[in-house]
């Protein structure tokens, strides 16, 4: 099969949270499994320099603002095959891909957005002779606009080019722009409207990536139900329940290549389920590396993660005394919200040697952290899948997550069933409340009071398996039905 992944980021060439590790991982697995999988991305700087062998696939008239328009052609470093949009004027801008140094949206996010919609659109439609997509997998809102280009195709027509899948990463980002910027998506009149990509009298990507696609995927089957009821809907569950019978939940996994701690070049060591040693050795280089006081015995607990309220970090920040004072040390890795960052920025200030705070984004740093922690801190309000619980896992730091989407389906509690059953893999507290995260701590640390039972929960832990290959039948399977 013929797929085409339309997202913003892909790993390794461009990150900034989880969408990428997906979209850098799942079409290799798939091609793995004998499907033609392939990735269209914006021609971001990041994304042109780590283009291989690339050559000019085809020139294009300017549309959306660009100033020139041309399709590359090349291959990520994995092998994946994958086509880059450069537009100079829309795309070539450093840093973050959706937003300026100020972390204001761009202006022209719309038309930097639709662009890479209508481009695959093209691809469905036969821009190329040598290469024609049978199915169009868009990522998060960035992709949305994709099935209503091909539904404006099929209208024109006839017959819709491709079929279409859209899968949702995160509900709460939305890509919503005023009305009066629709005339510039050239799409027709009719679909601005309550069934087609108006809401609340804005215009919405996402909404027309779960209006007009054959099927829809979120990353987590516990959060394919909570975003159909209003709590987690963000204003589109009713929607999300009357095309319930298109929408899957689909668990991420990981890529076991990457995130393998016997072999990751980041790690001053290595270790694995049945050789844990190492992991003391990665410990103590972490708390030399980050000016922690060397204490092997200190419970280590760890984040990495992008500092927004969507992960629950204001718990981490008031339980951060009561942690400490149980002989904890925190490590955190993130970056976000001023406030999130002055506040762990005054903490680790009082807290030098036990409390240490890189903000920022690394990618080596943050294997580091998971190889060197005994426990990743994952206490979010909500949770589509959430990858740092399962990376954590993998390298021996248990996780302490709150029981919501894909977190729930991925770490299963110490209860004292759970042990009895050799299934325990981590602390998981219910309510989004400081009593029920500040028990897990305690938790953590009566647990690591009986180091025997410790040692089997992590490597419980260790050897749990979420491997690209069970999702990427799933998808598969997803696509049949798509193509129908
Ligand atoms: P989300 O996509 O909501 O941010 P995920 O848990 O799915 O959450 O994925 C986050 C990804 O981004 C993980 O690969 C995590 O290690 C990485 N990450 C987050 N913040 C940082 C950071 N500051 N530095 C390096 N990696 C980070
Ligand atoms: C989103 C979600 C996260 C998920 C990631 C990859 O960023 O917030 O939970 O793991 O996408 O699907």
């Amino acid at each position: 099969m013929r797929v085409l992944h339309i997202a913003a980021e892909c790993y390794p060439l461009l990150k900034t949270g989880g969408l990428a590790d997906v979209v850098g991982a799942l079409p290799q697995a798939q091609r793995a499994l004998g499907s033609d999988a392939r990735v269209l991305l914006p021609g971001f700087p990041a994304v042109r320099a780590g283009l291989q062998d690339a050559k000019l696939a085809a020139s294009l008239p300017v549309r959306f603002g660009s100033d020139t328009l041309t399709l590359w052609q090349g291959r990520l470093p994995s092998g994946v095959p994958a086509y880059v949009i450069d537009a100079p004027g829309l795309y070539d801008r450093t840093g973050n891909p959706y937003a300026d140094a100020d972390q204001h949206p761009y202006a022209d996010n719309h038309r930097r957005f639709a662009l890479l919609a209508w481009v695959a659109a093209q691809l469905a439609e036969g821009l190329l002779a040598d290469w024609r997509p049978q199915l169009l997998h868009g990522h998060d809102w960035h992709a949305g606009l994709t099935p209503a280009y091909l539904r404006q195709i099929a209208l024109r027509d006839g017959r819709r080019p491709a079929a279409s899948v859209f899968t949702v990463h995160n509900l709460a980002y939305q890509g919503v722009f005023p009305a009066t910027h629709y005339a510039e998506l050239g799409l027709p009149a009719e679909f601005y409207r309550l069934d087609g990509l108006e809401f609340h009298g804005q215009l919405s990507f996402i909404k027309a990536g779960l209006q007009f696609s054959d099927r829809i995927a979120t990353v987590s089957p516990s959060y394919a139900e909570e975003i159909q009821a209003a709590e987690h809907g963000c204003g589109l569950d009713g929607l999300l329940r009357y095309r319930a019978d298109a929408l899957r939940g689909i668990l991420n996994g990981v890529d076991e290549q990457v995130w393998d701690p016997a072999s990751d070049p980041a790690l001053p060591a290595h270790f694995d389920a049945e050789r844990p040693l190492g992991k003391a050795r990665c410990k103590a280089a972490l708390q030399a590396e980050l000016g922690l006081a060397a204490e092997p015995g200190a419970l280590l607990f760890g984040v990495v993660s992008r500092l927004t309220e969507q992960k629950g970090l204001n718990l981490v920040l008031a339980g951060a005394e009561a942690l400490l004072a149980q002989g904890g040390q925190l490590l955190v890795l993130g970056s976000g919200e001023p406030a999130l960052e002055e506040g762990f920025r005054q903490l680790a200030q009082r807290h030098a040697g036990r409390v240490a705070v890189r903000l920022g984004f690394d990618e080596p740093l943050s294997h580091r952290i998971f190889a060197g922690c005994d426990v990743v801190l994952v206490p979010s309000r909500f949770e589509p899948c959430g990858l740092t619980q399962m990376y954590g896992m993998r390298y021996g730091a248990l996780p302490l997550a709150r029981r919501t989407g894909g977190l729930a389906d991925t770490v299963s509690d110490v209860s004292l069933e759970n042990l009895a059953a050799h299934t325990a893999t981590g602390l998981v507290f219910e309510r989004f409340t400081q009593p029920d995260f500040d028990a897990a701590v305690r938790r953590a640390f009566a647990l690591h009071g009986k180091p025997q039972l410790w040692r089997e929960v992590r490597r419980q832990a260790m050897q749990q398996h979420f491997g690209w290959e069970g999702p990427a039948r799933d998808y598969l399977a997803l696509y049949k039905s798509a193509l129908g």
